[in-house]
Formats: C-alpha cells, structure tokens, sequence
C-alpha cells in the first residue's frame, strides 16, 4: 500500500475511463506497426496498458495471440465492445502492470506503449513495473516500452524550459505545501482529448532516468527512424530529442 500510489491509481482510472471512446477510435502509429511487423508470426503478446486496445485489437488481427491488460474497467469494457465488434480474438484482463496477473514467461513479446510508464507515479513504482513487464516475458523474448521525453525539442524549447519552471515551482511547493512525496517531472493536466473528461496524471522522464529506472538490464534506446526502418543518420539526434522515446529490454 502507498497513498500517493493509490490516489494517482484512482486518478487514472477516471481520466482514462473518461477518455476511452477516444482512445477506441485512435489508430495504431507507424512505430508500433513497425514493432509488430518485427514480431515473430503466431507470438504469444501482452499489451501492458492497453487502454481500449488501440494496440490490441490491430495486433490480434495480425495473427498474434495477444492478451490486453489495464486498471481502468471502462477501457477494458471499450476494448471488448471493440474486439466484439470487430470479431476479433484477443483476451482482456483487469490488472495493475506493477503486479501482473500472470504465471512468470508467460508471453514471447510485451508491449507498453505510448506512455503507460508515465502514468506510474514514483520512481520504486515504475522500477517494479518493468520488473514485472520482464518477469512474465519469456527469456530470450522482448520488451518494447515508449517514454515521454522531459527534455524534447518539439515546439522549438518551449516544452524544455516549461518543464524546468514546472520543476521549479515543484521545488518550492515542496517545501512550503509539504508535496515530499511528489518527483521532479510529476504534473496534473487537463483532459483535452473528451471534453468534460477529469484531470490527468503524467510523470515526464528524462534519458537520464529512463537508464536510471532500466539500471542492471539489457536494454537499447531506438530512434523512431530506426524502428521504422528510414534515415538512420539523423537517428543519434533524434534518440534523445523526440516526444517519445522508444526503449527495447532484452530478457536474459
Ligand atoms: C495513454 S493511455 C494508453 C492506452 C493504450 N496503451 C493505447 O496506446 O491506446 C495509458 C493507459 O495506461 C493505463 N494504466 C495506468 N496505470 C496503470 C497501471 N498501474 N496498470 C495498468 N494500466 C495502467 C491507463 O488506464 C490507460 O489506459
């Protein structure tokens, strides 16, 4: 039990909750085509966060046995409306990523994309998600997760300095309205994908983090342009300046 744990949990499940006919009606991206292009045929996936199975559904279309995990009961409940719908196969289950439901090497391949790790507050928190996300991978099987980038260059630095003023204010809300249990790179945000839909929770890692939290395992950062194949020279730069940074962990 953690209180800050929980109440953001509660957070995410109503915001997500809320969101849910969009996320049903969003496309899989170029990169996570990309990904699963790569995967062996017939693969046994988990899809850690999966939402209203943006990712899932496309994946079990693909031919992939494929298992769709995620706290909120809204977005599981979208997510079989949607697979129904589009008589499709694919298992959905409600469950928190930092204590999978399931027996370890369970799956050849696990998904955590667009974020989900951002959605974890707590640096130990996140830390044991990805434990988890390995433990029920089988060795020798991959891990594809994708981070906000707190350091990005979109919008020209204006992302950069507002993250470092957020993390200012954070600083001396610290201390004087004693939030000792708030990280650097922790926000709350206003829903902006369904109108009426209540606050976000986001925690923006840096690179330096991200290796942090991947300490001790055999992990790479990809570039977009590496996964999908296309201008590799500008990947070097763009590793560590894009919105989004791919991370695939290799279990050993
Ligand atoms: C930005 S959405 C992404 C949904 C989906 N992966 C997609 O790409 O459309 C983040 C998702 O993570 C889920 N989530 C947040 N914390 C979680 C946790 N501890 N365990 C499982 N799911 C969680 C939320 O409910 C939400 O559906």
């Amino acid at each position: 039990m953690n209180a800050r744990y929980d109440q953001i949990m509660q957070v995410n499940i109503a915001h997500f909750g809320a969101e849910a006919p969009y996320y049903s009606n969003t496309k899989l991206w170029n990169t996570e085509r990309a990904i699963l292009k790569n995967i062996k045929p017939f693969s046994k996936i988990l899809d850690a966060g999966c939402g209203a199975g943006r990712v899932t559904i496309p994946a079990a279309k693909m031919g992939f046995e494929i298992t769709g995990i995620d706290i909120c009961q809204n977005s599981i409940n979208a997510a079989k409306l949607l697979a129904t719908k589009q008589k499709v196969k694919a298992k959905f289950v409600i469950g928190d990523i930092t204590k999978l439901p399931f027996e370890d090497e369970s799956f050849d391949y696990t998904l955590c994309p667009r974020y989900v790790i951002n959605a974890i507050p707590l640096f130990h928190k996140r830390r044991e998600a990805i434990l988890e996300l390995l433990r029920v991978t089988k060795s020798g099987g991959e891990v594809y997760m994708l981070f906000f980038n707190k350091f990005t260059t979109k919008k020209f630095g204006y992302l950069i300095l507002k993250n470092i003023i957020s993390d200012t204010l954070l600083f001396i809300d610290k201390i004087f309205k004693n939030r000792l249990d708030w990280e650097y790179g922790d926000y709350f945000y206003e829903a902006n994908k369904i109108k009426g839909a209540p606050i976000g929770f986001g925690h923006l890692t840096s690179v330096f983090e991200i290796k942090a939290l991947l300490k001790g395992l055999n992990y790479k950062i990809i570039s977009e342009e590496e996964l999908c194949g296309n201008r590799e020279w500008i990947s070097l730069i763009s590793k560590f300046f894009k919105y989004g940074v791919w991370v695939k962990i290799t279990k050993t």
